[in-house]
């Protein structure tokens, strides 16, 4: 082996090497920068309201929106459908619909769940009944809120007959 063709393998093993090397190091950064940026943990939540705030605060004035904003009013001058129509008035009716659905999961929030039988499966009831009438809204139907109204007020008595002291 001549020395010029030594020195021609010694500097190709050598390119080959820094070149490995520099795959390594880019690679390594290419890591580094896939690597999560690291995030902030979530803020501890604490469950404040007890049941009964949750029902005075969200569940019963949201509920009321609901079950107002259709039905048929009779008076002296004769019967009228009443229903939303403008656009604000639907969305304050589906407003309240996801905050009934919002209630539902923070009765099962924290120590607030009574058990984990009937309670979970009541408080499903009343957001599955608030869900149809978002769904109502979402359509713009005063029947399918009438409708939804239903099951949504059976939710309330149901749950009350079963937990409600006093
Ligand atoms: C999963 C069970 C559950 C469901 C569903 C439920 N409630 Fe209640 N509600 C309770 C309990 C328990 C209390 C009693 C709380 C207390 O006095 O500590 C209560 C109390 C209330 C009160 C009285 C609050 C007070 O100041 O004494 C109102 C009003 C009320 N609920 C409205 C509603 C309405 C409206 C619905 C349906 C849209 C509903 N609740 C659905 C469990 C439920």
């Amino acid at each position: 082996m001549n020395t010029r063709l030594l020195h021609w393998l010694f500097a190709i093993s050598v390119a080959l090497f820094i070149s490995g090397i520099g795959f390594i190091v880019v690679g390594a950064r290419a890591a580094q920068q896939a690597a999560p940026v690291e995030t902030p943990a979530a803020p501890p939540i604490e469950p404040v309201a007890t049941v009964k705030q949750l029902m005075d605060g969200i569940v019963q004035p949201s509920a009321l929106v609901v079950f107002d904003s259709v039905g048929t009013i009779v008076d002296a001058t004769g019967i009228h459908e009443k229903q939303p129509t403008t656009d604000a008035e639907w969305a304050a009716v589906a407003a309240s619909a996801a905050a009934i659905v919002e209630a539902a999961n923070l009765l099962n929030t924290g120590n607030r769940a009574v058990d984990r039988g009937e309670w979970v499966k009541m408080s499903r009831a009343m957001a599955d009944a608030a869900l149809q009438v978002l769904k109502a809204t979402n359509e713009k139907s005063a029947e399918g809120v009438l409708a939804a109204g239903e099951p949504l007020n059976a939710s309330c008595d149901a749950c009350h007959q079963q937990y409600q002291r006093e």
